[in-house]
């Protein structure tokens, strides 16, 4: 296990935003889960870093993986956690969003994660936490289009572990080439990764419907380019290929003909798979609709797909994220 024992900046205090993070912040995840998930492959996967603590998972909107996966990690790490589904909570009865954290922080809750469909909810989340004076954290889980860090980060550790499954780096991705296909406009997965990927120097493509690729991205991140075709010249010699759902819960008009449309003109399907590098992986956070962003056998292939590698690696990921945040960094070891 790396030497943790230093003092995190205060941008570690929450994990809002991937826009403030710099190579050294992505390099100490990539670390700190390669350690975790050295700790996963053990008989006993469990070590006691977060123990005695309270994690909250508060889940305004539906997820699987997510949920999940943070709840896991801090199993895994030894905290208590408590799950929160809007459905069958107060929220029902009336009470505020913000009322909801409190009740949660009076708990002694250490760690929230929050998702919401709404952008912003976990910054105003923090700040309450933070106006209370406790010493809560909060990480955002998915905010409305705003941001996913955690998923873009395990992401990153996946893409850089295959070059070094032991000591992933961020160094690996420079001037690799990574093309995100879909529906940029509502992705939150897409914003988070273009912080992290454009920080790490790969090459970054953006590919999809004129309706669900907004120019403005090229303004924020001058270094990217957009293609309205998913043709040779948007995927030649791609590294890696990473696939985006159609957000139809977020989309308040129609953005594309057709489903099946859609996949004639931007599904990855072998025709389209020649023209990457011979190496190519595909990505996609998930959740799949199978034969729309991408046929079927190239999403079962374990030589191509690094979906489920995605998952596994999750946790590790959200298990780096917990330990850092809920620690300050402070804990020597992970036993
Ligand atoms: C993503 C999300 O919720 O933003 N999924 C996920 O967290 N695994 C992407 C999506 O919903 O399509």
């Amino acid at each position: 296990m790396a030497n943790l024992a230093v003092k995190l900046p205060q941008k570690w205090q929450h994990l809002l935003s991937l826009a403030d993070f710099c190579l050294a912040d992505y390099e100490l995840v990539l670390q700190t889960a390669a350690s975790f998930r050295e700790v996963l492959s053990r008989r006993t996967k469990k070590v006691p870093s977060l123990q005695g603590k309270v994690v909250a998972n508060l889940f305004f909107e539906p997820s699987t993986r997510t949920r999940n996966s943070f709840d896991l990690a801090a199993k895994r790490l030894s905290a208590d956690t408590l799950n929160f589904a809007p459905g069958t909570s107060s929220l029902s009865k009336g009470e505020t969003i913000l009322d909801t954290a409190r009740t949660f922080l009076a708990m002694g809750t250490d760690l929230m994660v929050v998702r919401h469909s709404m952008a912003g909810v976990p910054q105003a989340i923090a700040n309450d936490m933070d106006k209370l004076g406790g010493q809560v954290a909060v990480l955002n889980a998915g905010d409305g289009k705003h941001e996913h860090p955690s998923q873009a980060l395990l992401d990153l550790f996946t893409m850089c572990s295959q070059f070094s499954a032991e000591t992933p780096s961020v160094h690996s991705l420079k001037d690799r080439k990574v093309v995100i296909i879909g529906d940029i406009l509502h992705s939150r997965v897409a914003r988070s990764n273009l912080w992290s990927l454009t920080t790490c120097l790969a090459e970054v493509h953006l590919v999809g419907p004129a309706t669900l690729v907004p120019p403005e991205l090229a303004q924020i991140f001058p270094q990217i380019q957009i293609h309205y075709a998913l043709d040779k010249y948007a995927l030649a010699g791609a590294d890696f290929v990473m696939l985006l759902r159609l957000q139809s819960e977020r989309m308040e008009q129609a953005f594309i003909p057709s489903l099946r449309e859609y996949h004639q003109l931007f599904g990855m399907n072998s025709d389209r798979l020649k023209w990457c590098s011979p190496q190519v992986k595909l990505l996609h956070p998930g959740p799949v609709n199978r034969g729309v962003e991408i046929s079927s056998n190239l999403m079962d292939d374990p030589n191509l797909s690094l979906i489920d590698q995605q998952v596994t690696n999750g946790i590790a990921v959200r298990m780096a994220l917990l330990f850092l945040l809920g620690t300050g960094g402070r804990e020597k070891a992970i036993v």
